[in-house]
């Protein structure tokens, strides 16, 4: 199994801070969740695989690198949606998957209702991002997807986790690595995250 990875720096705290404060609106929300999810990026990508290409400065010949896998990032809707520009700003050859989810009310299982990814999956670096890792449920059924797909490497990247979600997509599946700018005390009785910062999805879409 993988250790989830808490990443840990002044500006990601800093802006951490911004997001959870109940007081900030819709637009620096969401332009602070956009840049979270860039300086996460920028720490993830650390273990990407590189390939040698050999290009001509104005002057000679020399290698220079790219990346050998392509990148596919795959928000869960919908608040997803608020993490994925400030990975394409790192990222730009990234395609974009999507993956949405509703809870049966019955089994309260979380149920496919759309899916659509780019070709070569298999052979992708997956970036799974939800901002909130809650109960883990969504979480757990989005990967089964991407595995269905024939998905291999996939990354789960979000803002704030639960010790709860990190146990129950580890039991799940203890292949895929975790990373989050906080790991929170617990979730509540509503199952939001505590402290937390309320429905990301509400702030982000300034719904309610
Ligand atoms: N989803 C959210 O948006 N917030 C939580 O605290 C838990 C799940």
């Amino acid at each position: 199994m993988k250790t989830a990875k808490i990443l840990k720096h002044p500006l990601i705290e800093h802006k951490l801070g911004i997001i959870r404060n109940k007081e900030t609106k819709t637009k620096e929300f969401r332009e602070t969740v956009s840049e979270i999810a860039g300086l996460l990026t920028y720490e993830i990508t650390r273990e990407l695989k590189l390939k040698e290409k050999e290009i001509e400065t104005p002057v000679s010949k020399c290698i220079s690198y790219e990346l050998k896998d392509e990148v596919v990032i795959v928000p869960i809707l919908r608040a997803g949606l608020g993490m994925v520009e400030g990975i394409q700003n790192l990222i730009p050859s990234a395609k974009v998957g999507h993956i949405g989810l509703y809870r049966d009310e019955e089994t309260l299982e979380a149920k496919e209702y759309y899916a659509k990814f780019p070709v070569g999956m298999k052979d992708s670096t997956v970036l799974l991002i939800d901002p909130m890792l809650a109960t883990g449920n969504s979480t757990v059924k989005a990967i089964d997807i991407l595995k269905n797909k024939g998905a291999k490497n996939i990354i789960f990247v979000g803002l704030v986790g639960s010790p709860e979600g990190v146990e129950r997509l580890q039991g799940a599946h203890p292949d895929v690595q975790i990373y989050l700018a906080a790991l929170d005390e617990k979730l509540n009785e509503h199952g939001y995250i505590v402290p937390g910062l309320g429905d990301a999805g509400d702030r982000l879409f300034g719904t309610k």
